[in-house]
């Protein structure tokens, strides 16, 4: 790394001048510059175009001051490239036209090669990575929660035919997992290789399990996942919503960082977890919508619980949230500057 990174040093659980912080969902609507963008491009064509790409992915880091770039792009990217057709659907979510339902759509879907289905994504990350002055996250999907776009065909509330899945034939689900797991371990290095500092998995929905599924359905795979990632050397992220009694589970999957929602007290998840892991979280989204006053009580509490030891990082529980009105910019941009200055403070005493 060719600049000193305090985000980089958290996750390394060494002494940092101040608390790192980057948001989930820190690219996106709430930003006027960003819906410009999408008056003329959608989504999918902002990924696919690098210098787009760039220049979204970029915009947080400069307009708020944060410690993290995340890469613009979106979890059912790589859904496409092994081959099912989707479209996002403004306010729904992720619509998939060929769902996932039977062997024949399992064995179907491609474990591609990223430089030959997805070069725009490569070339995207090796132009920031020569340009950020912070680290860059590389992302993907982790598997239960890209299974359950791709069973479900949508966004849903119940995961029925997901979990039936799951429930009727222990192998075809072990089949669609592993399928999954392979992808996502060959796209995450594939994101090193051109220049991501850290991978994060977002498993958005696997909340919605309990720990015994969790440990029976899902686990081997994230261990077999982070096993494959470990030697590419970078921070590897683990989040989820909804997690807190999966906590202990996610430590044992061979994540080096795990992401906490905001639904669990921080001093709480470092206990649980210990403190041999970084935490990354975990200010509740909403707060962004509430009085200045709100907002900072509940962030200063979130820092004064969890930065007395190495290893912490700030972030909200979930993504910034997208409303009519949107969050303003000013609260994201003073957010992050009480955190660098608070934390500074705390820490040099
Ligand atoms: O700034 C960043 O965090 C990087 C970009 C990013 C996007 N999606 C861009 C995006 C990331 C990391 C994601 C991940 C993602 N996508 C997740 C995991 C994180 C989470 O929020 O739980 C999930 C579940 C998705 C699937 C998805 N894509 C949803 C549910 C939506 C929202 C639909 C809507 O209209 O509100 C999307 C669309 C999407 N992905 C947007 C952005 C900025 C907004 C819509 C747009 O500009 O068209």
């Amino acid at each position: 790394m060719p600049f000193e990174s305090t985000f980089l040093q958290a996750c390394a659980r060494q002494p940092v001048p101040h608390i790192p912080v980057w948001y989930m969902r820190q690219a996106g609507r709430y930003q006027p510059e960003y819906r410009a963008i999408r008056e003329k491009y959608t989504l999918v064509e902002i990924c696919r175009q690098p210098e787009l790409c760039y220049e979204v992915t970029k915009l947080p880091v400069t307009q708020l001051g944060v410690d993290a770039a995340i890469l613009f792009s979106d979890i059912m990217i790589p859904i496409g490239a092994m081959g099912l057709d989707f479209e996002i659907k403004e306010s729904v979510g992720p619509l998939i036209a060929n769902p996932v339902r039977s062997k024949a759509d399992i064995d179907r879907l491609q474990v591609f090669d990223p430089e030959e289905k997805l070069p725009h994504v490569l070339r995207s990350i090796e132009l920031l990575k020569n340009d950020l002055t912070v680290p860059l996250i590389g992302f993907t999907g982790a598997p239960f929660t890209l299974a359950s776009y791709m069973i479900e065909g949508r966004p849903s509330r119940n995961y029925i035919r997901t979990k039936q899945l799951m429930w009727s034939d222990k192998t075809l689900w072990k089949s669609l997992l592993d399928k999954l797991g392979a992808m996502i371990v060959r796209y995450a290095k594939a994101q090193v290789a051109a220049g991501a500092a850290a991978i994060q998995l977002f498993d958005s929905w696997v909340g919605n399990l309990s720990v015994a599924d969790y440990r029976e359905y899902i686990l081997p795979t994230m261990k077999d996942i982070f096993s494959a990632l470990k030697d590419t050397g970078v921070p590897l992220i683990y989040f989820g919503v909804q997690t807190g009694e999966l906590l202990t589970s996610f430590a044992e999957t061979g994540a080096t960082v795990i992401g906490v929602d905001w639904r669990v007290p921080i001093r709480s998840a470092r206990e649980r977890i210990g403190y041999e892991f970084p935490v990354q979280g975990n200010l509740d989204p909403i707060l962004l919508f509430a009085p200045w006053e709100a907002l900072e009580r509940r962030t200063r509490e979130i820092l004064d619980e969890s930065m007395d030891k190495p290893g912490f990082i700030f972030n909200l529980g979930h993504g910034v949230t997208h409303n009519d009105p949107p969050v303003a910019v000013e609260t994201l941009q003073r957010l992050t500057e009480f955190i660098h200055n608070y934390t500074s403070d705390k820490l040099r005493r």
